[in-house]
């Protein structure tokens, strides 16, 4: 699938990108170093520009397989990276995804991530036919569950994380 972008009102959605233009590794690193991120987005380390150049090869071979669609929630001027959100487990066929999301620890708590979730839940069901979108976070992690009810996911039940801890699993369905 080709990388597309939105335009969200008042942020835009765009691909991860380092080149002379935009780079948005400096941002990235600082991010995944915040407590709160590494507490509640696992799977990833990113501690240097070499391991912030994989992890952008990585989204891109993603959308390229149609795994995944994944964007930087971009500032609209400047294009400076605000945050990721995400569909992952991309499944066209049965028309399901999950939802993921993150915003930068200095740019949190002005509606960054409800934005962009929901402009990306927006894409899933307009330009791709999802029925049904997934929601997950950990309890305690009250900034995202209140994400999830402001995006209009609703609670269906409780499954156990790979680190042993409580994940509350949410739906939205699309039509
Ligand atoms: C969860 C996260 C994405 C929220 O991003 P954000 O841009 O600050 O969220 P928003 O500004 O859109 O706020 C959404 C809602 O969350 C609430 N909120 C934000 N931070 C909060 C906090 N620390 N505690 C309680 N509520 C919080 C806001 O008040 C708002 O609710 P309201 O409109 O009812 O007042 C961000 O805190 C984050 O990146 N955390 C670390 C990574 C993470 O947990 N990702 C999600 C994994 S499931």
């Amino acid at each position: 699938m080709e990388p597309v972008e939105i335009n969200a009102g008042v942020y835009y959605l765009r691909q991860l990108r380092a080149d002379d233009l935009l780079d948005d590794r400096p941002a990235l690193i600082e991010a995944f170093a915040d407590a709160d991120h590494q507490r509640f987005v696992l799977n990833y380390r990113l501690r240097n520009t070499g391991e912030a150049d994989r992890y952008i090869a990585r989204r891109a071979a993603e959308w390229a397989r149609g795994e995944r669609c994944s964007w930087a929630v971009a500032e609209p001027v400047t294009g400076r990276l605000l945050g990721e959100v995400g569909l992952k487990d991309l499944d066209r066929a049965s028309g399901t995804a999950e939802a993921t999301i993150w915003v930068h620890p200095a740019e949190r708590r002005r509606g960054v991530a409800v934005t962009a979730v929901n402009a990306a839940v927006r894409f899933g069901t307009d330009a791709l036919g999802l029925r049904e979108v997934a929601y997950l976070y950990h309890e305690g992690n009250d900034a995202s569950a209140a994400v999830a009810r402001r995006c209009g996911f609703r609670f269906v039940d409780t499954l156990v994380s790979p680190d042993g801890r409580k994940l509350l699993r949410c739906l939205r369905s699309t039509r």
